[in-house]
């Protein structure tokens, strides 16, 4: 259970619903000053996870974070550290971003090991609430610089320019 909201813990027969009303939710609250971009993640046409991009007050900070998860089966196969490059270049390239945060539990060694080959380097610990338990979190920040000279060239972005602004930014480098 790697997230602060136990949403594992719920009962099969009430995950779906209250993964829907959460998505649902963050749509409903979407503004360009504050939003939560839920992209799916699929291999092979099958949905294996989400990966998330949040923004606060992009159009002045210029700051991202990330949060993501796979389906059990589809976890260390290498699409972690592909999702999380796909929607950083939508972040760096698409959207004008000049640093991303993450964070994970210590001990999640697959989420730290993700940012590490990204290029993220540790900024500072946290200690928050998991299952009422005090747990240590590792922060991350991956600077543009880094991501920059990491650059890929292989992952396209399709759809933005129309609904640019809805991130709260006007023009951007695509
Ligand atoms: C975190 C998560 C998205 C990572 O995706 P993944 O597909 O499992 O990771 P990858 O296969 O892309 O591996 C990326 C790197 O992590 C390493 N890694 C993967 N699983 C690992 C593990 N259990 N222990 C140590 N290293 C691990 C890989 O070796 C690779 O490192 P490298 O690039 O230096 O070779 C996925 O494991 C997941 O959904 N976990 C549960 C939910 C979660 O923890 N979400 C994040 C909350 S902060």
């Amino acid at each position: 259970m790697p997230f602060e909201i136990p949403w594992t813990d719920d009962p099969p027969d009430v995950r779906p619903r209250n993964s829907l009303q959460f998505w649902w939710g963050l749509r409903a609250r979407w503004k360009p000053n504050q939003w939560v971009l839920t992209m799916l993640v699929e291999e092979h046409e099958i949905v294996v996870g989400v990966q998330d991009l949040i923004g606060a007050e992009f159009a002045v900070t210029r700051q991202v974070a990330t949060g993501s998860w796979l389906g059990k089966a589809y976890q260390g196969r290498g699409i972690g550290k592909e999702m999380r490059a796909a929607i950083l270049h939508l972040a760096f390239a698409g959207l004008g971003a000049q640093r991303a945060t993450s964070e994970a539990f210590e001990d999640n060694a697959a989420s730290l090991a993700v940012s590490r080959a990204l290029g993220y380097v540790e900024n500072g610990d946290d200690i928050k609430v998991s299952t009422g338990r005090p747990r240590r979190a590792i922060r991350l920040v991956l600077h543009r610089e880094v991501w920059q000279k990491n650059r890929r060239d292989d992952i396209l972005i399709r759809g933005l320019e129309p609904c640019v602004s809805k991130f709260g930014v006007a023009g951007v480098d695509f």
